[in-house]
């Protein structure tokens, strides 16, 4: 284990396994759906980077890939200041079904924030995937159609997620030792 974790949450054993899972609930969802242009997953980067990359080779689906940054952390804290674009959508997703990729649903703003931006783009329909979710903290108004893991409210870094920009190529996804962030 990285010395800066407190512990492991989730290991790669079963974030490979859950991806595979996801993989097969998203197909199964839309597989009458695929017209000729296919799904358009649209991933909010950094943090999805990684689940991106293992998700889509479990989904055997006509797709495109969409990136679009956002950022939600200002400097060294863990506490979100509010989300801003920082590089806008670039692919067209006008008239497509559009499949929306985060790391974590944590207080929402995030996915608020690119979920009206789909919606401005002209979006067919609009599902919001998430690798993890924190009940305790996701507001009423933004639901993800599906979940990886819901976990309990601590700070988590590793398979993308990062503290800082670091830590996001840990394999396994683990709490950040209450020393090495300022809240
Ligand atoms: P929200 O906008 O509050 O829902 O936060 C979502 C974004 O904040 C995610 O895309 C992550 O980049 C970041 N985030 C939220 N919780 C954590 C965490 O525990 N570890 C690392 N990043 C997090
Ligand atoms: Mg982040």
């Amino acid at each position: 284990m990285h010395p800066d974790l407190d512990r492991i949450l989730i290991s790669r054993e079963q974030i490979a396994q859950r991806v595979r899972e996801l993989g097969g609930e998203i197909a199964e969802q839309y597989r009458h759906q695929e017209g000729p242009e296919g799904l358009t997953l649209v991933t909010i980067l950094s943090g999805s980077v990684i689940f991106l990359a293992d998700l889509i080779r479990e989904l055997p689906l006509r797709m495109k890939i969409g990136l679009i940054t956002v950022s939600s952390y200002h400097g060294a804290t863990t506490q979100t200041r509010g989300s801003v674009l920082v590089s806008d959508l670039n692919v067209e997703v006008a008239g497509q079904h559009v499949l929306l990729i985060d790391d974590i649903l944590d207080t929402g703003g995030t996915l608020r924030l690119v979920r009206q931006r789909l919606a401005d783009a002209g979006a067919r329909s609009l599902r919001i995937c998430v690798l993890l979710r924190k009940p305790s903290r996701a507001p009423a108004d933004v639901a993800a159609d599906f979940v990886g893991f819901d976990i309990e409210d601590a700070f988590v870094v590793g398979y993308g997620l990062d503290y800082n920009d670091h830590y996001r190529n840990l394999p396994d996804i683990g709490v950040l030792r209450r020393e090495f962030y300022a809240s």
